[in-house]
């Protein structure tokens, strides 16, 4: 594997699910692979559990890495082609990632959205660029509307605890005062259209994805509906994609609490973390029984271990 941006890029995602629960089993066993060999993690973004995760997935396969916090320890950035750069930037990005590339062997690259302009977000710009112009395999760390090595921990959460051979997994909307990006709900849709599991999407209206990633979900306004039967609700905020970016008033009755999970089937409650308690999801279901949000961040470390290590053996 050279480049994984998205489940587009997995040959056989089940082989790779299954690799990255053997490497839970047994992390150190490919030590040799990352021998002499460098990660970079390349932050334009606050991240708690994408860099501790991948950082220890790359020390795992005995490979050394490097951080940069570039938003804030590198030079400002310009991004434009043919800019006149008499302005705050003071690096093009072309010289910055090429420079990167110089140094590593495998970069990863977190970059959000702005959630100004959706043509601009859904081009992938920043991320593209460092793509093209590092010269090494990159792996993100969430770009402007995916987010893959979460959503590949997500997966192997719920084939490790499935009780049914295919199980009724709900992405279920959730409140929030800040508009979110639809990095994780794309990517979680995308990659559950692809697993064997019966898969729903509930939101409020307005919340409609981008169709590109829902293709083969069924798509709900009635969250009770949704519910019913459910084996694993996964939580998640994320604003409109029409009117692009925008909270919408009145919906704060979609926050999941013990009552609404009654109607399931005893659900396992997922949430990529961070979480707002008691604004996207209650005290009582994070503190509950259901609630399997540690354990699934714990597998953020395999899901970027099997990534890493098909890089590696690709090298
Ligand atoms: N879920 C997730 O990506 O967490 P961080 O933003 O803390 O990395």
């Amino acid at each position: 594997m050279k480049l994984f941006t998205s489940v587009h890029d997995v040959t056989d995602v089940n082989a790779l699910v299954a690799e990255a629960l053997q490497l839970k089993q047994n992390p150190f066993a490919h030590q040799h692979l990352g021998k002499n060999k460098t990660l970079g993690l390349v932050f334009l973004n606050p991240s708690l559990r994408t860099r501790m995760s991948t950082q220890k997935a790359a020390l795992n396969l005995g490979m050394n890495v490097m951080v940069l916090n570039v938003d804030k320890e590198g030079w400002a950035l310009e991004l434009k082609d043919g800019a006149i750069m008499n302005g705050t930037t003071v690096e093009h990005i072309r010289e910055a990632a090429a420079v990167m590339g110089q140094y590593v062997d495998i970069i990863g690259v977190r970059s959000f959205p702005g959630l100004k302009d959706r043509e601009e977000d859904y081009s992938e710009t920043i991320f593209n660029k460092f793509v093209e112009f590092c010269g090494v395999p990159v792996v993100s760390l969430e770009s402007a509307t995916r987010h893959p090595l979460q959503s590949l921990a997500d997966l192997v959460t719920i084939q490790e605890l499935k009780k049914t051979e295919r199980p009724k997994v709900v992405l279920a909307w959730a409140p929030h005062i800040k508009a979110l990006p639809q990095a994780v709900p794309n990517s979680f849709a995308e990659w559950m259209c692809k697993a064997d599991v019966d898969f729903t999407i509930a939101h409020p209206e307005g919340y409609e994805l981008n169709t590109d990633f829902t293709n083969g979900a069924t798509i709900t306004n009635n969250f009770n509906e949704a519910l019913n039967g459910a084996d694993f609700i996964y939580v998640k905020n994320w604003s409109a994609y029409e009117p692009y970016g925008k909270v919408l008033p009145g919906n704060e009755h979609w926050m999941l609490n013990n009552q609404k999970l009654q109607l399931t089937n005893d659900a396992n409650v997922m949430h990529c973390l961070p979480v707002r308690r008691n604004l996207e999801l209650s005290d009582e279901i994070l503190d509950g029984p259901n609630s399997v949000v540690v354990h699934e961040a714990g597998n953020r470390e395999w899901a970027a271990q099997a990534v890493l290590k098909q890089m590696l053996e690709a090298l």
